[in-house]
């Protein structure tokens, strides 16, 4: 970290000795006031609940403007990633800092592609599971289960042992959500096929049965590719946060990507793009465009708790670059499949065109992010609903891995550890069960 000549002073009022607080600067993007010593020398915490102003580490990996609307993994703005690689070669670029080359490609493609299978015992993980199930409860468990066939074999203070922990990890997640499907819709399950393209032989692992031939349709393999890049990392977000603190601790590295897939489920983060399809099949439902100003009345009235799902960002203050891109892919993919007149697309299409003018949402600075067009797009491609989220953890592993791995190596890491400000009742007696 790179220190700033500016130095800050906090002082109190109760005339408390001032501090000096060191400031570092990042190599873009805001500076950080290094408070370490605060609670050694002034026996105070800084209070920051849901982390609004607080850095969590330092690291190198994915950069956010929420102002500008901007998003560079390793420093390359994700509209040339997303165009111009596809997801395996931004798995590299997020594990190793540099885009692969023709041949690391190759090399890189050939290990993932080597580790696509899962234990078979992993099949009667799933039976244990009802057939209805949500499927990110069973990612959850699946997840958390493979640290058990890795354990002993992952030292987490190995580089190589991460490393390879990281590959099948990549490898084995499309396995994973692909088998989660076939239980609910009871299918056999669908070996890998390794001479497809990653996309493509996770949409094969979900069409296919053993019946027939799936010949997987080029626009929609690049679709599904395009989802993967977009949702592979997004720093510092709940999920991620969550696999850092889970990981701090030295555990297994595949227990704390299931504590990542369990942050992500929730409706806030991750989930959003299921809530934000089930809220447009609600409007359709309830009578489609005409319905949107009275949908739009009840957003805006606090008492509703109503929220227009895929719309507002912790961090974007502007258009979120990724649900641009995946506008476009929308258009692509109801194209190829002769859905362009899709009412639940022209319904989304109009209500961003509302939402957009209205005063409620310009004031709050709050525009469609990624999950606002995500829905469309996968629901296009015959991805059941409930599925959406258990194919952004496929795709944001690759993130939350780097982030850990990342973290593993930081010769400054300590066990995450937050402090609190406790306001419940001090120190008293416990008294006999007749006198309370
Ligand atoms: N609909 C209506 N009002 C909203 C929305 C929304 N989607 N999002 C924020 N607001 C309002 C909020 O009520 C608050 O109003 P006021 O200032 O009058 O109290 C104001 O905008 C600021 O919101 P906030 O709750 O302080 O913002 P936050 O940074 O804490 O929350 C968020 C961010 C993503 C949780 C929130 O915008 C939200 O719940 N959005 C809908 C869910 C969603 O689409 N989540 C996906 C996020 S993108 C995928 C990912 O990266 O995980």
């Amino acid at each position: 970290m790179t220190p700033s000549d500016v130095k800050a002073t906090l002082s109190f009022s109760d005339g408390s000795p001032a501090m000096d607080l060191p400031i570092y600067k990042g190599t873009i993007g805001p500076d950080v006031i290094d408070i370490r010593k605060l609670y050694g020398q002034t026996g105070k915490f800084t209070y920051d609940p849901g982390f609004l102003s607080t850095a969590s580490c330092n690291s190198t990996i994915t950069y956010i403007d929420g102002d500008k609307g901007e998003l560079l993994y390793r420093g390359y703005p994700i509209e040339q990633l997303a165009v111009n690689c596809d997801y395996l070669e931004t798995c590299y670029l997020l594990l190793y800092g540099e885009l692969p080359n023709a041949s690391q490609k190759e090399e890189f493609v050939a290990r993932v592609t080597n580790h696509t299978m899962v234990n078979e015992q992993m099949q009667f993980f799933l039976r244990g599971f009802r057939r209805d199930a949500h499927p990110m409860a069973v990612m959850t468990g699946l997840v958390g289960a493979l640290s058990a066939f890795y354990h002993d074999s992952t030292d987490i203070n190995n580089p190589e042992h991460r490393e390879i922990a990281a590959i099948r990890l990549i490898a084995k997640m499309p396995t994973l959500v692909a088998m989660a499907y076939k239980y609910t819709v009871g299918q056999p399950y669908i070996y890998p096929k390794n001479d497809l393209s990653y996309a493509g032989n996770f949409m094969r692992m979900m069409f296919a049965t053993p019946c027939e031939e799936y010949k997987p349709n080029d626009v929609l393999v690049r679709a599904m590719d395009r989802i993967f890049t977009l949702h592979a990392d997004h720093e510092q977000n709940a999920s991620t946060s969550t696999v850092r603190l889970c990981g701090s601790s030295g555990t297994n590295p595949f227990a704390a990507i299931a504590a990542g897939v369990a942050c992500l489920w929730g409706p806030a983060h991750g989930g959003a793009n299921e809530a934000c399809l089930n809220m447009l099949a609600d409007i359709q439902n309830q009578g489609g465009v005409a319905k949107i100003g009275e949908f739009i009345k009840q957003v805006k009235d606090k008492n509703s708790g109503v929220k227009l799902m895929g719309f507002g960002h912790r961090v974007y203050k502007n258009y979120d670059p990724r649900a641009k891109l995946m506008r476009e892919t929308c258009h692509e993919v109801l194209n190829e499949l002769g859905l362009h007149n899709d009412p639940m697309f022209k319904l989304a299409m109009e209500l961003e065109k509302i939402a957009l003018e209205d005063e409620y949402f310009v004031a709050r600075k709050l525009y469609p992010n990624v999950d606002f067009y995500s829905g469309i797009v996968q629901r296009a491609i015959g991805i059941p609903v409930p599925l959406f989220t258990a194919i952004f953890a496929l795709a944001r592993t690759v993130g939350w891995i780097a982030q850990l791995n990342e973290m593993i190596g930081d010769p400054e890491y300590k066990i995450g550890r937050p402090r609190q400000l406790f306001v419940g009742a001090a120190s008293r007696d416990v008294k006999p069960i007749a006198q309370r």
